[in-house]
């Protein structure tokens, strides 16, 4: 090799490698940067001491959410006392990592505790418990969970567009069952009164489409809005199964409620998927489920008002759909069991990146 050449392969050699490292890959919270989503994960407190959970979550998200720290059974064990120290984690790391905190959920059918589903309590008793509750939690955290899920899965999946029959609308209920969804309304106003700033969120599972029940979410938020029912938001689940997505649907779905004036948030997005005895799925699935979360990302950002998307975990490894489908299911989320970034990952950072 002449001196010219060898000197000239050296020094693209420096400059590749200088610039290689220089150049680190843009985060999703960074590629979230420029359309101003808001791109979230469901948080476990227990894990928080785990060096490569922490930093990963620090690292891509800017928003959190106490995947069950603040159910009632966890911040309300006994009938006169509150537990925050779990949340209070989350809520203190999100704070240190200039993360948004989402609250959920106020009011809700399960993960309630012994004391309450079993308390006998009457109608007027269980409106006390519950504005209790909702304006305890709610100003505890006034100031520092920017948007609350009041609501959770109030309508039916047997009887479409219909209440569910819960411990707060009829079982016994808070005393206004026979007024369709007033006690979602009430619930509703007490939280605003707890925390005025605070963005308030109706949430629900299988309503990402047009379908019966998002029909009766749909009547019932803007009959909200029209009569001035403090509700800003609705946040659709999307849990999905079978890899499928009926992404048009789902677009108009999140097109018509976002004409109401409200905000859309996606808040438990996993797409599962068949799973071996070790939890791993197979390429072509990864693929179709990258697919999937580009996708529906995509459906996000055509609508000015859908701000925020997030998923229920971020890594394999801690995924509620493992126990929900008795280990067939899973490898659901962003992130494999090592923190590796799955297909779905780039997806949804290619996604957010070109906004
Ligand atoms: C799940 C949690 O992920 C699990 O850890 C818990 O055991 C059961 O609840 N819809 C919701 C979430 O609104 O609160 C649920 O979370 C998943 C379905």
């Amino acid at each position: 090799m002449k001196w010219r050449t060898f000197i000239f392969v050296v020094a693209a050699a420096v400059f590749c490698l200088g610039f290689g490292a220089g150049v680190r890959e843009q985060s999703l919270r960074e590629a979230a940067q420029g359309s101003g989503m808001l791109i979230g994960a469901a948080v476990r407190p227990a894990q928080l001491s785990e060096a490569a959970y922490a930093s990963t979550l620090a690292r891509e998200f800017n928003m959190l959410e106490p995947e069950d720290a603040l159910k009632w059974e966890v911040v309300h064990p006994e009938p006169q006392s509150f537990d925050f120290s779990q949340a209070d984690e989350i809520v203190d790391f999100a704070t240190r990592h200039g993360m948004k905190v989402r609250g959920h959920t106020l009011v809700w059918h399960q993960q309630n505790p012994k004391w309450l589903t079993e308390g006998k309590y009457t109608s007027g008793e269980l409106a006390e418990i519950l504005e209790k509750h909702i304006k305890t939690v709610v100003g505890h955290y006034r100031g520092k969970i920017f948007a609350w899920d009041v609501v959770n899965e109030a309508f039916d999946e047997l009887h479409p567009g219909e209440l569910r029959g819960t411990i707060w609308r009829d079982q016994p209920g808070i005393g206004l069952a026979a007024n369709g969804y007033s006690y979602i309304e009430r619930c509703f106003r007490w939280a605003h009164e707890a925390d005025p700033q605070a963005l308030l969120f109706y949430n629900e599972a299988e309503a990402e489409v047009v379908n019966p029940k998002s029909d009766a979410i749909y009547a019932m938020v803007r009959d909200f809005r029209q009569r001035g029912v403090p509700i800003d938001g609705v946040g659709f689940q999307m849990h999905i199964a079978n890899l499928h997505a009926d992404v048009a649907s789902i677009s108009a779905n999140i097109g018509r409620f976002t004409s109401l004036g409200v905000q859309v948030h996606i808040t438990e997005m996993d797409v599962a998927l068949p799973v071996d005895a070790n939890g791993n799925a197979n390429p072509e699935d990864l693929q179709r489920q990258a697919d999937i979360y580009r996708q529906i990302a995509s459906a996000c950002l055509s609508h000015r008002g859908c701000t925020a998307i997030q998923t229920w975990g971020f890594t394999d490894k801690y995924s509620w759909i493992g126990s929900h489908s008795k280990h067939t299911q899973g490898a659901a989320l962003l992130f494999d069991q090592n923190y590796r970034a799955k297909p779905a990952y780039w997806a949804l950072r290619n996604t957010l990146a070109a906004r």
